[in-house]
């Protein structure tokens, strides 16, 4: 089944600066676990053994955070506090990392292009950490897997959202297939209100079958001059078929100011309980 997810992590984090000057932004604390943290949760709760992160220039904290810090380890050991360091020990041994660099920002269509060296020929998850997801009963990422198991083919999770919102994402438009699946027919990376084919938008959870990174080496730059994941998709259902599947859950924008607060807030709740 689905092993492996991808982990687009290369980019810099422009709109959290300063705080993403010396850390990346997916370190940044959601309460008390940086935000890559809940997106490799998620995949391993989806049975996903493998994460495959892209990374750049300025990102080894991220590869530091899933391995053993050996002086902490030994400072730690024994004391009142170890149990802090449980939840990541069990996670770190729960699965495999491995990690390739993208050179160069030239977008998300580039970014899992470059995974393509870890992936390989298989169908495989992607996970955008920014996008924070809480399942309703299961993860996202295991509710789409189980869509994967009946149909075969790459899916994209959608939510509806607000007209004057829908400029920021890739937009689908689709034919109804089951209860919240739908079959894709054309997408729009970042459209006009005005231009938007529906008003369902592309959250950051894939499942794509590695006919994608063939699509992928033949897409041209798209909007905002970058290789879009969006157009290769598009391809792909023109081609073959994907699904767009309205996830049951709730999502955070932690790639903005205001969706880190809400996610902050919501969590903190859930830490103390009252969720
Ligand atoms: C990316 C994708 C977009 C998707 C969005 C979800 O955009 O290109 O299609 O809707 O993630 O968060 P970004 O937010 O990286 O600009």
């Amino acid at each position: 089944m689905i092993k492996k997810c991808l982990f687009p992590a290369a980019g810099y984090g422009t709109r959290f600066l300063p705080a993403t000057k010396a850390i990346p932004k997916e370190m940044l604390p959601i309460v008390n676990k940086p935000l890559i943290q809940y997106g490799v949760e998620e995949a391993i709760e989806a049975g996903i053994d493998t994460m495959a992160i892209i990374t750049g220039r300025g990102k080894r904290a991220i590869e530091d955070h899933f391995d053993i810090s050996y002086e902490l380890e030994h400072q730690i050991k024994g004391t009142s506090k170890e149990y802090l360091l449980e939840e990541i020990r069990s996670l770190i041994n729960s699965c495999t990392f491995t990690y390739t660099r993208q050179k160069e920002m030239k977008g998300l269509g580039h970014a899992v292009l470059t995974g393509e060296v870890l992936i390989g020929n298989e169908p495989f998850a992607v996970i955008l950490a920014d996008d924070l997801c809480e399942g309703e009963n299961e993860g996202v990422l295991k509710q789409m897997i189980e869509l994967y198991k009946k149909y075969r083919c790459s899916i994209v999770a959608v939510m509806e959202v607000e007209k004057e919102h829908i400029h920021k994402y890739g937009v689908v438009e689709t034919k109804n297939l089951e209860d919240d699946v739908y079959i894709v027919s054309n997408m729009i990376e970042k459209p006009k209100s005005e231009e938007a084919p529906s008003n369902l938008a592309v959250i950051g959870r894939y499942i794509l079958t590695p006919d994608i990174f063939e699509i992928l080496k033949e897409t041209k730059p798209g909007a905002g001059g970058e290789i879009q994941l969006t157009d290769a998709l598009k391809t792909q259902a023109q081609n073959s078929m994907v699904l767009a599947y309205k996830f049951k859950g709730k999502r955070f924008d932690c790639g903005s100011v205001e969706g880190f607060v809400e996610a902050t807030n919501y969590f903190y709740n859930k830490f103390l309980g009252n969720n």
